[in-house]
């Protein structure tokens, strides 16, 4: 059975006391509530990864994940973050390929698919996150684009690696900007990964396999995206730097 996840990317917001804050809002939010969610996922920066990571560690269901993870293990590349690192600190997951690292640092396909095996051989899951332009989805070209990013940097992968990943579909016309993609845009783009998935690793591992939605996703639509077949949950940005917020998204299953 795949698991229902919901993560919090708080990007690059929050200084020391307001990080410890909204974690230990969420520890005591969450303890004792009744939800459905078998995963709660928190991204802080990377400088309170530790911090975060041991706030949750006595919580059930919460785990913590690095935004992003190097190429390599270690090495002369300053102001980087490797996996091992990032596992150091006890975290679980670490982000791959958020649109915002595509973009401002320019992330390729291909370097996405070495900082996958690096974070895999240094035992961190993987969200490995996709999603199309605006343009790319006015030219109705968006399953294919898709398919090809997962393509390029997760079908190297074994059956028994690609069970430790998770899939995050976020269209960028939707991260940050308030317009959600409609119920029907997200569970069509879902189940088309899904079908891709099945051709190369089979039925199983892709009905095992979670994707979840990205993009302006809140308290008030959570709901109905994750009432959808193949949404798995969630990858919240501005609503996850909210407790209310996050934990009433939480609450969606
Ligand atoms: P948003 O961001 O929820 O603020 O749109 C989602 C993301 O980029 O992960």
């Amino acid at each position: 059975m795949r698991k229902k996840i919901v993560a919090g990317n708080w990007k690059m917001n929050k200084n020391c006391d307001e990080a410890e804050e909204l974690v230990v809002q969420l520890v005591v939010g969450l303890k004792n509530l009744d939800h459905n969610t078998d995963e709660i996922v928190l991204c802080p920066p990377a400088l309170f990864l530790q911090d975060v990571t041991l706030k949750i560690s006595n919580s059930s269901k919460m785990y913590s994940s690095s935004q992003n993870c190097h190429t390599h293990e270690s090495g002369a590349y300053t102001g980087e973050i490797s996996a091992k690192m990032i596992k150091s600190v006890g975290a679980t997951y670490t982000l791959v390929g958020h649109s915002e690292r595509r973009m401002y640092n320019h992330e390729s396909d291909e370097m996405l698919a070495t900082k996958v095996n690096t974070a895999l051989a240094n035992g961190l899951k993987v969200i490995f996150c996709c999603g199309e332009s605006l343009d790319i989805r006015n030219s109705g070209n968006h399953v294919s684009f898709v398919t090809t990013q997962l393509q390029n940097s997760l079908f190297h992968l074994s059956d028994s690696d690609f069970k430790n990943i998770v899939i995050a579909y976020e269209p960028i016309w939707a991260i940050g900007t308030g317009v959600t993609a409609s119920t029907e845009q997200a569970q069509e783009m879902h189940a088309e990964i899904r079908k891709f998935l099945a051709s190369k690793y089979g039925q199983a591992i892709a009905d095992d396999t979670s994707i979840l939605y990205g993009g302006s996703c809140n308290p008030k639509n959570a709901k109905e995206l994750f009432s959808q077949t193949d949404v798995d949950g969630g990858l919240i940005g501005g609503a996850s730097l909210v407790a209310s917020d996050f934990i009433s998204i939480i609450q969606s299953f």
